[in-house]
């Protein structure tokens, strides 16, 4: 069973990888909600690591405070106060084995001067080659273990393909338990995501129809206009699979195929999620397509190509959009293709997933004169959060004559602005909530999917940016047709 606490203890949050990127756009501004004002108020100390001898607790809080500003935080007192009190700083120089034990020194200190218990949180937001030597780092260093607890968070992508996923989890697993291991997908800190699971399990009337007598075709696409932008050199020997397909949609497949757990509890969620895993069939050469942005238009503008982008190869064979056909060979999906398609420097930012029903088996209606369709529930994760119920109403008058019509909802008008992902996921960090944390088995098993497609690719289409993808992907869908988001309104 997984640690479980609802309180949330007081403790040390160390950063590794405390000037990177991420910190500054992502963990400082959580941070800085949960502590300054949030459940983590007078708990919470951070202390940020990083290579840069440049910085010390002074100058770094300084930095942070410019980091929260362009977040669009303005640190009025408290917040200020905040980065004085709460935010410091330590050089890990060249990461050797002292520099760990240095750091191990720091802590310790941090901890009496702040009369902390000892409970301690490593987050590694760090580049991926770079987890091993951290790793290593502290747990040699025995900072893996202190007098309260200790836990370790792990950002993605994780590992390239099966053997190297299943060798990061070796290493974690020699230092760390995994109940102390949190894998983060921040998919899955987003509470559209989330709420699939009480979508599902709390509406009975939906529930009694997800399964492969009423469902024809499940489609998921997470579409982003956003190209490489700055981030060329990473994503150049990343590409759409590990970038994207491995964890996000997969994560978004498991939550929305998987059977109802015994109780939403850590272990009870991922054991569902693993059996969807496991039930998945190869993906055949036929059922996949990879796509590359040429250059286009978008939004009224022309964009390079993917190749024209600072950091990528000339001849880069990297894939930024793919789709596939997933089959879940297992007693309530047997038979039901889930489509999986995400793409960069597509026509618009949309993450949704596509629940079409089958068609009734006869209807009394003149196809000529009536606009009929079968349903489908459109449940978009992101922006204009919500859900439409398609669905065929007679339109008025005469002569009888049927239209398409939704019921729809939106987060916004029930409740306002939903939370950031990452405020979630490290507030459940502290308080030892694993429920939407990947467990080692279920990297596993994702890469056991994908590893062969990246092993043995199918041809690289290239599609203007601005478009919907390569054409071949309309060929993996049964009807020809994605579900375009330019229906929603
Ligand atoms: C990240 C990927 O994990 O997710 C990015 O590395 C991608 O390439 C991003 O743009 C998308 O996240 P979101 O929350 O904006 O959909």
């Amino acid at each position: 069973m997984s640690e479980r606490a609802t309180e949330v203890e007081p403790h040390l949050f160390v950063v590794m990888g405390g000037t990177g990127d991420l910190m500054r756009r992502k963990l400082l501004p959580a941070l800085y909600h949960l502590s300054a004002k949030g459940p983590l108020r007078g708990r919470s100390h951070v202390l940020a690591v990083a290579r840069g001898a440049q910085f010390d607790d002074v100058r770094y809080r300084s930095s942070a405070r410019e980091a929260l500003a362009e977040a669009g935080l303005h640190l009025a007192h408290p917040g200020s106060a905040w980065c004085d009190d709460c935010l410091h700083y330590h050089s890990i120089g060249k990461g050797e084995p002292g520099d760990y034990r240095a750091l191990a020194a720091r802590v310790e200190a941090l901890e009496r001067e702040q009369s902390l218990p000892g409970n301690r949180v490593f987050n590694l937001a760090l580049p991926p080659a770079a987890f091993p030597q951290a790793i290593t780092g502290l747990g040699e260093a025995g900072l893996n273990e202190g007098r309260g607890w200790t836990r370790i968070v792990v950002e993605k992508p994780f590992g390239r393909d099966l053997d190297t996923a299943c060798e990061l989890n070796e290493l974690i697993h020699h230092y760390f338990d995994e109940s102390q291991t949190y894998r983060i997908d921040h998919y899955l800190g987003k509470d559209t995501v989330q709420n699939l699971l009480s979508f599902r399990f709390s509406n009975a009337i939906f529930e009694s129809l997800w399964n492969r007598d009423r469902v024809e075709s499940v489609r998921i696409t997470v579409a982003e206009t956003a190209g490489a932008e700055g981030r060329g050199a990473f994503y150049d020997q990343v590409g759409a699979v590990r970038d994207m397909v491995q964890n996000h949609l997969t994560q978004l497949l498991c939550v929305t195929a998987m059977e109802l757990p015994p109780a939403l509890e850590a272990n009870f969620v991922r054991d569902e999620k693993a059996k969807v895993l496991r039930s998945v069939s190869p993906i055949m050469p036929g059922e996949v397509v990879f796509g590359q942005y040429s250059d286009g238009d978008l939004d009224g503008e022309r964009v390079p190509g993917y190749r024209s982008e600072e950091g990528v190869a000339a001849d880069s064979r990297t894939e930024t959009y793919a789709a596939a056909r997933v089959n879940i060979n297992n007693w309530r999906w047997q038979g039901v293709p889930f489509y999986l398609r995400t793409g960069k420097r597509l026509p618009s930012r949309v993450t949704e997933i596509v629940v079409n029903f089958r068609c009734p088996a006869l209807t009394c209606f003149e196809p000529f004169t009536c606009e009929f369709e079968c349903n489908s529930m459109v449940i978009t994760l992101q922006p204009n959060e919500g859900f439409d119920l398609y669905f065929n109403v007679k339109a008025p008058g005469s002569p009888f004559r049927l239209e398409h019509q939704r019921l729809r909802f939106r987060y916004d008008e029930a409740f306002g602005e939903l939370p950031d992902a990452y405020k979630t996921l490290l507030l459940d960090v502290v308080r030892g909530e694993q429920t939407f944390f990947v467990r080692a088995d279920e990297v596993e098993l994702a890469w056991r999917i994908y590893t062969p497609l990246l092993q043995q690719p199918p041809r690289l289409e290239f599609y203007p940016a601005g478009t919907w993808g390569p054409a071949a992907a309309d060929d993996l869908v049964a009807d020809g047709e994605w579900y375009e988001p330019a229906r929603q309104g």
